[in-house]
């Protein structure tokens, strides 16, 4: 018996209409480029044309003479006040406005401040860098070679491009497996720099205000509080006068995690000239310096005894960070959760090395859609799992099963050393290959190939850990990692919610007011939700790595039961009875001996306001801080089924299947749309996005002619199914989902047409399978590498 009907109030498993969307739709959004500061200057910024050079000189004057000109910001304007270099995320430090080299195509070099932004342009082209060309790096085999320039010289200690060499996990362990391994399955591959497209590009608008000593920064950041505490230890300001605000945002995707020198130039030159200063990146500008992600060189083997057991996994993985370390990512973990990989696989033995390299390109690692380097981990997981069944001549279906995790070997410990909680596999998998029909399909290949025609079916499974920390193991910069939610019921029994996470088009505003709505009966419309506002919001960590709901959407639930719980005394102190003869239904405390007589949470919000009981501290507002035991463990399946034109090799998607099991789901909508944005970003990188470098280091693929996005015309059509296996210690059992499918989907592209190209020799193609690829794969037998030759393995 409840008071309240739960999806009629738009709790929790209500498809509710997502409330942001009334603004968005309208053109009502409030980005960063929409807000208008009286008095607000605009700043450009001019970037290096070269991907490697040492800069002689500057020669700003012109700039300065031009009318409407008010600041030009060079490396030693920043040097003066100790600001030209500025700490990353990873501890490594990186370039505000460049003063020794240049170390990629499109470096900051300098900053025009001016009356608008024509004028800061021109400024830019009127200013002359002497540059003295270095030779680029743009691979980490170049970086490795004997004899390859120093690109970090201004590194004390650093004598080569290395950054870091890790490992993890039972090297001798992993040796005895392979030495009793049936067979050896091995495989080379590498994940290509990719991009996220936001809408809209990085932006902020700084306003000092000297009389008040208050510094406010509008900015398109995901982690608004992160920012803050940067700013406050880099610029030595004091943190209570700091207000980041993050309003709404075109999209993130991890590309507005970290920190940016247009941030931070934008910052100083409004504290010299105390007046608002904006800067807004342009798309070039967006696709060239910020936010890379990805770029790292796998050679995979797997250990397999006969009956498709897998013994051992080894990798070893190579990851070109450019010309800076910045990725933001726990601190403890070099190459991010890359060792996350076959945590859905019963595996006894594994071991991971991983080097990660500089070279002459803007600073890449970004998690795009991901949680720290797990989209390159599936990615190889699922292209080494396909492979190893190829070589044992197993059904890849088959061979995923046998390696599967049981549903009762919960709590799993991986190789590596992550505890996975929850997961139901193989009822993930039956319910994909039923929804494709898995051996009908078997049998229309083999009928087809008769017929010369070349079809695939490619799978994708994997569970990934998402919604870092608990804090033991997670921080970032030693501030670890846990996140917040604030709840004020006002005394008319509508509400206020602020939490430390930040949407940028994940729908918090809908699904953190579900959440409130389950927990205490309140109609969801009858909530306010908030974030993205230092001075106003609890502190948080921010939304990336589908942390949000693990996290920030766990504290939501912890605060309503705060508030749950003092409501309780306020009924017990309005029915005249104790405490212990309280019962609770959705929406309202009753007498249990006598359950018509009641009191309303309503009616609870207003007694804490104007009749509370004596010595009770009057109001009805709380805040919790949630510090999750575990990551969440969300399970997905996904399947393709491709034809390949052996003419052209041009192929397409004849269907696509996705089972994700996120846990209890919200907003079952909400989850949908996520997957089916995920899926299309898979779906891209698979098939047509390439953003690489030429020999000069020159960036290919700077604008949506040469990266392409796919439309609605190019993106197959999604089949969706879901398993709900609830999460043991979220409050609401729900699991992460946001970046599921463009963490799971690119191998279930990729493995389909592989398995379209089965007996042909060939055992890889490199991302994106563009026709040209598949269609050298065909002639040749052999495979087709994205990447200069590379022996990562050997090395
Ligand atoms: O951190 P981020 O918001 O990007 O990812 P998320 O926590 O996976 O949530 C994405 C969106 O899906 C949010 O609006 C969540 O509240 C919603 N969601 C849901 O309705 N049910 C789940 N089990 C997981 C997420």
């Amino acid at each position: 018996m409840t008071a309240v009907d739960e999806v009629k109030i738009g709790g929790m498993g209500a498809s509710r209409r997502r409330v942001e969307d009334n603004r968005f739709i309208r053109g009502k959004g409030n980005y960063v480029d929409d807000i208008v500061l009286p008095g607000m200057l605009h700043m450009e910024i001019l970037r290096s044309p070269l991907a490697h050079a040492r800069i002689k000189s500057i020669d700003a004057s012109k700039a300065w003479a031009m009318p409407g000109v008010r600041l030009v910001l060079t490396g030693e304007t920043m040097a003066a006040r100790n600001l030209a270099w500025m700490p990353t995320l990873s501890y490594d430090t990186q370039a505000v406005l460049a003063t020794d080299k240049v170390r990629f195509q499109g470096q900051e070099v300098a900053c025009v401040i001016a009356d608008d932004p024509y004028i800061a342009k021109d400024a830019c082209e009127a200013i002359f860098v002497d540059y003295e060309p270095l030779p680029p790096i743009v691979n980490p085999m170049q970086s490795l070679a004997d004899g390859a320039p120093l690109i970090r010289d201004d590194k004390e200690n650093q004598s080569d491009n290395v950054i870091y060499d890790w490992e993890v996990g039972d090297r001798e362990g992993t040796d005895r497996a392979f030495a009793q391994a049936d067979l050896v399955s091995k495989i080379e591959l590498h994940y290509p720099r990719s991009h996220p497209s936001p809408i809209e590009c990085c932006g902020s608008i700084a306003d000092f205000n000297r009389s008040t000593s208050k510094l406010t920064v509008y900015m398109t950041t995901q982690a608004p509080h992160i920012i803050r505490a940067a700013v406050a230890l880099v610029a030595e300001l004091p943190e209570q006068m700091i207000r980041i605000v993050s309003p709404d945002i075109g999209g993130g995707f991890g590309n507005k995690v970290p920190v940016y020198p247009g941030y931070v130039a934008s910052i100083l030159a409004s504290i010299l000239l105390e007046r608002p200063v904006k800067w807004i990146e342009d798309r070039t500008g967006n696709l060239i310096s910020t936010g890379f992600a990805r770029d790292i060189y796998l050679h995979g083997e797997l250990a397999l005894r006969k009956d498709g057991r897998i013994l051992g996994v080894r990798m070893k993985a190579t990851a070109d960070h450019g010309a800076f370390f910045s990725d933001a990512q726990p601190s403890k973990f070099k190459i991010g959760l890359m060792h996350s990989a076959f945590a859905c696989y019963d595996i006894p033995n594994a071991h991971l090395l991983a080097r990660g390299v500089y070279t002459n390109k803007a600073p890449g690692g970004v998690a795009y859609r991901c949680s720290f380097r797990v989209t390159e981990a599936m990615f190889f997981q699922e292209r080494m799992v396909q492979a190893a069944a190829d070589d044992l001549g197993m059904d890849q279906a088959e061979f995923r099963r046998v390696n599967f995790v049981r549903d009762d070997d919960f709590p799993h410990r991986t190789p590596w050393g992550f505890l996975t909680d929850s997961g139901q596999y193989s009822k993930c998998l039956d319910v994909g290959l039923e929804a494709i029909g898995y051996q009908d399909f078997l049998k229309e290949k083999e009928e087809a190939a008769k017929r010369g025609r070349l079809l695939g079916i490619g799978i994708s499974t994997m569970t990934e850990p998402l919604g870092a920390g608990n804090s033991r193991e997670y921080d970032i910069l030693g501030i670890k990692m846990f996140d917040s939610a604030e709840l004020k019921i006002h005394m008319t029994g509508k509400a206020l919610l602020r939490t430390g996470a930040k949407s940028q088009g994940q729908g918090h505003e809908t699904t953190w007011a579900q959440i409130v709505a389950h927990e205490l009966g309140l109609p969801a419309e009858d909530i306010l939700v908030e974030e993205g506002d230092t001075d106003t919001a609890p502190f948080g960590m921010g939304t990336y790595a589908s942390r949000s709901t693990p996290v920030a959407g766990a504290a939501v639930a912890m605060v309503s039961r705060k508030i749950r719980a003092k409501a309780r005394k306020i009924a017990a102190h309005l029915l005249e009875i104790s405490e212990e003869d309280v019962e609770w239904e959705l929406g309202r405390f009753y007498v249990r001996s006598q359950p018509e007589r009641g009191v309303t949470i309503q009616e609870c919000a207003m007694a804490a306001y104007s009749n509370m009981p004596d010595g009770m501290e009057p109001g009805l507002e709380n805040v919790a801080y949630y510090d999750p035991p575990n990551l969440t463990w969300p399970f997905a399946c996904y399947i393709v089924t491709v034809e390949v034109d052996p003419e052209t090799g041009v192929w397409d998607v004849l269907r696509l299947v996705a089972v994700d099991d996120c846990g209890v789901r919200i907003n079952p909508m909400i989850v949908e749309g996520q997957i089916m944005g995920g899926l299309t970003e898979a779906y891209a990188m698979a098939n047509m996005q390439f953003i690489t470098f030429d020999e000069y280091g020159n960036c290919i693929g700077s604008n949506f002619t040469d990266y392409l996005l796919p439309t609605a015309w190019e993106t197959p059509g999604f089949e969706l199914h879901e398993v709900v296996t609830p999460c043991p210690h979220h409050p609401i059992g729900a699991k992460g989902i946001g970046e599921c499918a463009a963490v799971g989907g690119p191998a279930a592209f990729v493995n389909a047409v592989m398995d379209a190209l089965k007996g042909t020799g060939t055992r890889n193609i490199d991302m994106p399978l563009f026709p040209d690829r598949v269609y050298e794969a065909l002639q040749t037998g052999a495979d087709v590498s994205g990447a200069p030759p590379v022996r990562i393995g050997e090395a």
